[in-house]
């Protein structure tokens, strides 16, 4: 079978065709991205009108060969709201929520879920397996449920209650550990290599960055093709951020839109803020966090493995990191729910939290188009 798109390994630059079920780039261990033969021309932009609220819509931009159909559970075309009381009482000219909970499963992660189970049930692949701080393991639960095949999920102890429940009401096999995502790596890879299942693992794999890239594109859509000033986004792994810088840089090469891209602002919990740390040190690789401790479990993530590609997407864009503690991470949420209603999970919090910091250091300035992501439902994080 021949694919219209390629592997390019994101450190070394090797290529390879798209075939199987690639994982890794096999001489240095570094993620792969997807690279297309060819961008869809402006016109397709008129086509999207008659298609219906999806990620899917943008299947012009993703991995997806013409007979295949997506595992889908309609991800994707999640509203991006104006938040003007908040703005008002803060000082922002023109802010935006993209309210990332209103995904099935409940958060972004869908996304790219969705991406990486179509591409490896395509393949043949039968058996999944994802470490998770919460989130990717719900979504990989429902997809593969959605799709016929087995997951099991590897998570941290300290997962909230009411996500481990929706893990398992999906049909996972869920296995809990002392320790945080880094160790549910390990023993996710140890699981794949024993029984064959594909890991899923956040860049382990090139797919669910496709996925992620939807946000990207929706955006510029929903902001009818032009970018905003600054995102500001909560990271953990990474995917959302490196996924979004790929959209732009796409959508810019194929001329759907013009101009600069937004500065990328990453932020991260006080408690674990390893890409902040290196961001700071002029470093282009993170220093593993010793003692990874937030309310914020998707932002517990103590190494990425996507820290080089994070790294430049935030320097390239001319933009920046910040940390929050937990405390005004969570009084941001408090203040998403109270304000402009919206179920803002702990993540959710940090990035408006991280936008408030940025514009109180003038990083961000009163006049710009500033979009915050909330990547979750509040309603997981209660018991
Ligand atoms: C709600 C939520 N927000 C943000 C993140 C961080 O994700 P990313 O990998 O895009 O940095 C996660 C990851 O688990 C999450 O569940």
């Amino acid at each position: 079978m021949t694919f219209p798109w390629s592997l390019e390994c994101s450190a070394c630059g090797q290529t390879r065709d798209a075939d199987g079920l690639p994982g890794v780039c096999e001489r240095c261990g570094q993620p792969y991205l997807v690279r297309y033969a060819t961008w869809p021309s402006p016109q397709v932009k008129g086509v999207l009108r008659e298609r219906r609220r999806s990620m899917w819509r943008y299947r012009e931009w993703l991995p997806l060969l013409p007979p295949e159909e997506p595992v889908s559970l309609g991800e994707g075309g999640t509203p991006l709201l104006r938040v003007d009381r908040l703005a008002a009482m803060h000082g922002f000219a023109r802010l935006w929520v993209k309210e990332e909970g209103m995904n099935p499963t409940g958060s972004f992660k869908a996304r790219g879920l969705s991406a990486a189970v179509t591409r490896a049930a395509a393949a043949g692949a039968t058996r999944f397996v994802v470490p998770t701080a919460g989130n990717a393991g719900i979504a990989l639960a429902a997809y593969a449920a959605r799709a016929g095949v087995r997951a099991r999920v590897y998570a941290p102890q300290t997962t909230p209650a009411t996500i481990l429940a929706q893990i398992r009401s999906f049909g996972a096999e869920l296995l809990l550990l002392d320790g945080h995502i880094g160790d549910c790596g390990k023993a996710a890879r140890q699981f794949a290599a024993e029984s064959g299942a594909v890991d899923v693992s956040t860049l382990r794999e090139p797919f669910r960055i496709e996925g992620k890239k939807t946000l990207g594109l929706e955006l510029a859509e929903q902001l009818a093709w032009t970018l905003p000033d600054a995102i500001v986004y909560p990271t953990g792994g990474g995917t959302g951020l490196i996924g979004m810088w790929k959209a732009f840089h796409e959508l810019a090469a194929a001329g759907w839109v013009r101009g600069g891209g937004p500065r990328f602002y990453a932020v991260q919990s006080s408690g674990c803020a390893p890409v902040v740390q290196a961001f700071v040190a002029g470093a282009d690789r993170c220093t593993t966090w010793p003692d990874p401790r937030t309310v914020a479990a998707g932002l517990r993530v103590p190494g990425p493995f996507g820290d080089r590609l994070m790294l430049r997407a935030l320097r390239e864009s001319g933009g920046g990191a910040v940390a929050v503690p937990d405390e005004a991470l969570s009084a941001a949420a408090r203040e998403l729910q109270t304000v402009e209603g919206i179920d803002a999970a702990p993540e959710g919090g940090a990035a408006w939290a991280g936008a408030l910091e940025l514009k109180r250091t003038g990083a961000i300035r009163p006049e710009e188009r500033v979009v915050v992501f909330n990547t979750g439902a509040g309603w997981l994080y209660r018991a």
